[in-house]
């Protein structure tokens, strides 16, 4: 007591600093990697959790704030009452089901579109402001359910989309190039799934076009090993979830790398899900699927013209109409 009274004494009185809070829904596998991502680094000075399952998430809660000795200063928070969300900055999603192996992740949008309507509504409701960032998945469907659902203007609805995808893209040019995946420019575009089309034109290590660059290098130019590793970006989920169950480290990386773009008005650039139509020949519907997208305080500020070659836009194109027919099924 008389310790406080000290300093209350001497200290000038607080600033009175707003606040920027984090929710995370779902405290499962991916939710969680998340959560203790943006604690690691320093995001947010409140981070609030919500999960359907009461003793699981108080669990976690506790488990996160026995770490606060080591962590930046955070206030954890967890319910299963969405009032706890109130006044965020960023709601991120991940509640729901997950593939079983082998498993497409189409094939969880009648599981987890009867989920989002009991999430999305009373999120909307107690962060009318925030920006939503939606990863559960099939991602780019359950993107447009949540614009749909909470009535919130496009820039503030977000998918993690091929933000992912073009990590594990990255990762394998980098180790195939021998060079550091950071120096690596590439971009999966499209549906983050099965569909998803790799940008090849536009690839540069180091600032230098990569075709050029292996040409200069006198490594033959081989369509069919750059093909490959496409097809290994898309078995890449499917690989790790038959070998442990789910993914969850470079999910939790992904989101907290475009919380930070968000939060910080980082203004950077990244292959996220958004409202495609318009952009690059995209027509046909409300389609949500990624595009490299400038991200900062107010969501998504623009979309990038990058440069595509025919090929490539076709795909784009028909990676979206795959999206649009899921769509028209839904109904709402
Ligand atoms: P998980 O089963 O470990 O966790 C899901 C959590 O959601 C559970 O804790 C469950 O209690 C909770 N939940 C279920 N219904 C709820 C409700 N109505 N309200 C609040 N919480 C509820 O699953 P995991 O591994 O965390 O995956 C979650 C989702 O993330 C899946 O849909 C998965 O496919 C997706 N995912 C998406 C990725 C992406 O790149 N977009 C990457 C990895 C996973
Ligand atoms: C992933 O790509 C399963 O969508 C999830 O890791």
């Amino acid at each position: 007591q008389a310790f406080f009274k000290q300093i209350q004494q001497t200290a000038p009185p607080s600033p009175t600093k707003r606040h920027t809070k984090i929710s995370v829904i779902g405290a499962g596998n991916v939710g969680m990697a998340i959560a203790q991502t943006i604690l690691t680094q320093d995001l947010v000075d409140v981070l609030a959790l919500v999960d359907a399952k009461p003793d699981k998430l108080r669990g976690e809660m506790l488990d996160l704030q026995h770490a606060a000795a080591f962590l930046p200063r955070t206030r954890i928070l967890a319910d299963t009452d969405y009032a706890v969300t109130a006044g965020s900055d960023l709601c991120i999603v991940t509640a729901g089901a997950r593939q079983n192996p082998g498993e497409s992740r189409l094939s969880l949008l009648q599981r987890n579109l009867a989920l989002f309507r009991s999430i999305v509504p009373p999120l909307a409701k107690y962060s009318p402001d925030a920006i939503l960032l939606i990863v559960s998945n099939p991602v780019d469907v359950l993107t447009y359910v949540a614009w749909k659902l909470s009535g919130f203007p496009p820039n503030r609805v977000i998918g993690s989309g091929t933000n992912l995808d073009s990590s594990r893209f990255r990762f394998l040019i980098a180790d195939h190039l021998d060079v550091n995946a950071q120096d690596v420019q590439a971009y999966i575009v499209g549906e983050h799934g099965d569909s998803s089309v790799a940008l090849w034109s536009s690839i540069s290590v180091g600032g230098v076009p990569i075709l050029s660059f292996l040409e200069r290098q006198e490594i033959a130019y081989e369509k069919e090993t750059l093909e490959k590793i496409h097809k290994e970006v898309v078995q890449s989920a499917y690989e790790v979830i038959s070998l442990k169950g789910y993914t969850s480290w470079a999910i939790g990386y992904s989101v907290a790398n475009l919380s930070r773009s968000i939060l910080r008005d980082q203004r950077r650039i990244h292959p996220v899900s958004v409202l495609a139509k318009g952009f690059y020949g995209i027509s046909g519907g409300d389609a949500f699927l990624s595009l490299p997208a400038q991200l900062g305080r107010s969501g998504v500020l623009g979309v990038t013209n990058v440069h595509l070659t025919e090929e490539e836009g076709q795909k784009l194109r028909d990676s979206a109409k795959t999206i649009l027919e899921v769509q028209s099924e839904l109904g709402i």
